[in-house]
């Protein structure tokens, strides 16, 4: 979602005379966004600061020219005074919900006397009303924000208090920014939300829709020909999406659905609002309507008050879904969650163990997923030219890095049948069959 949101942001700011570079040494301005999930991506946010700094302090001693340093994201949102205390160089400070008053934020900074600016709201107007519609460059692959925010309140994670109460973004304004996308080359998009199968809003004829209903009407976007959604709750798995996996053919065969534990204990503590069994029945459900999909997941290790046991039951519903990818980590403690105030913490070596344990399950069932695929042919999104000579590098349905040659100068946005030579941990390596 921050990379969305950060396109946004160019997108934005094009009109006011900045372009993007890809360099910070000469940059006018300086926009790091932020990521206030763990405790390790807040460290970031101040080490990048101090690095910025540096930069800044070059930049003016050799050409005079001042840069504008701003933050945005969930740290700006969480830490907005202290970032300005602790960074002084800092001008702006925008949260994730007011990043579209950024020229604005920007046109107020004084060159001289650098006056300091917070926004960090969660303002009355939603921003998808005030984005600027002007969407610039995008490769063959784009995400589209549909919802945001959280009413779930698990107990480790911080995104209700960052990220604002749920809020789903309505159908025409979706629709137009598919469209959009479709008009600058896009043909695979990603709906985006931190609850995306909770999005709902009234659909055409004043019914109420959900997800699967949203992801039929884009279907009918003739160029669109990927549609992929992240991230979702078991909650909110109902069988109209599920439905969708199996009669929709532009859904691509891939659910991204964190179980984060499976102990039922560890889960009402997280408050996860689902056991384990009722998890692994959505599961069951799904692969009945599409067999072969790929199952990821995310998971975390080392929750307060999670036993051996507990993290054995983890260990055994990894090996009852069996994943196609997965990502796990670490418990961090985020500051006014219920859980940082939990007794009965784990402590780091147990973690550490924990998580190589999960990982390495997790690791020998992402490969044996994409092993599978070893002669056979799978459809793939051209995405970009890969670093060798001829290199080309597209996406799977399954959601898979495949890497392939061709003289072919142009692929890049074609959808290539690929035989399936190669399987490895993270990526496939395939042959051409045809272009289409
Ligand atoms: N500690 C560790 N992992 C967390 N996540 C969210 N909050 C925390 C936390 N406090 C993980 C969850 C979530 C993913 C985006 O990040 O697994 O699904
Ligand atoms: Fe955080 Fe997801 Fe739980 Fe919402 S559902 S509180 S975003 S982990």
């Amino acid at each position: 979602m921050n990379f969305y949101d950060s396109e946004k942001m160019t997108d934005l700011l094009k009109p006011h005379g900045y372009q993007l570079d890809e360099h910070e040494d000469d940059a006018d301005l300086i926009v790091l966004n932020t990521c206030h999930i763990r405790e390790k991506a807040v460290e970031k946010t101040y080490s990048e600061l101090g690095r910025i700094r540096d930069k800044i302090n070059i930049r003016k001693a050799i050409t005079g020219k001042r840069s504008i340093v701003a933050v945005a994201g969930c740290v700006a949102q969480a830490q907005g005074k202290e970032i300005m205390k602790r960074s002084p160089w800092v001008d702006i400070v925008v949260g994730p919900q007011s990043y579209q008053n950024l020229p604005e934020l920007i046109a107020k900074v004084d060159p001289v006397n650098k006056n300091k600016n917070i926004n960090i709201e969660f303002p009355t107007i939603p921003k998808f009303d005030q984005i600027n519609a002007n969407i610039q460059e995008r490769g063959p692959s784009a995400f589209l924000t549909i919802q945001e925010g959280c009413d779930k309140f698990c107990t480790f994670c911080v995104v209700p208090y960052t990220r604002g109460a749920e809020y789903s973004r309505p159908l025409t304004s979706i629709i137009d920014e598919a469209k959009k996308l479709i008009d600058i080359g896009v043909r695979e998009i990603t709906l985006l939300g931190q609850n995306v199968n909770a999005w709902n809003s009234k659909g055409l004829n004043n019914e109420d829709w959900g997800l699967g209903k949203l992801i039929d009407e884009l279907a009918k976007i003739n160029e669109l020909k990927f549609i992929r959604y992240t991230t979702s709750h078991p909650l909110d798995m109902d069988v109209e999406l599920i439905k969708s996996h199996r009669d929709n053919k532009k859904l691509m065969p891939y659910l991204h659905l964190p179980a984060q534990s499976g102990s039922d204990y560890i889960l009402k503590m997280m408050n996860r609002k689902h056991t384990a069994k009722e998890y692994l029945r959505i599961i069951e459900k799904v692969r009945e309507y599409s067999p072969k999909i790929a199952i990821s997941g995310d998971f975390i290790v080392g929750f307060p008050g999670e036993t051996d046991k507990d993290h054995k039951l983890t260990l055994s519903l990894i090996k009852q879904v069996n994943y196609a990818q997965a990502y796990s980590f670490k418990y961090s403690k985020r500051p006014g969650t219920p859980g940082s105030v939990f007794l009965n913490h784990v402590n780091e070596d147990t973690k550490n163990c924990r998580l190589y344990e999960i990982q390495e399950l997790l690791r020998s069932q992402q490969l044996a997923f994409n092993k599978k695929t070893i002669n056979s042919i799978i459809k793939v999104l051209v995405l970009k030219k890969g670093k060798k000579k001829n290199q080309y590098i597209g996406r799977s349905p399954f959601n898979q890095s495949v890497y392939f040659s061709s003289l072919n100068e142009s692929l890049i946005g074609s959808f290539i049948d690929l035989n399936i030579t190669e399987a490895f941990q993270n990526s496939l390596t395939g042959n051409i069959v045809s272009d289409f």
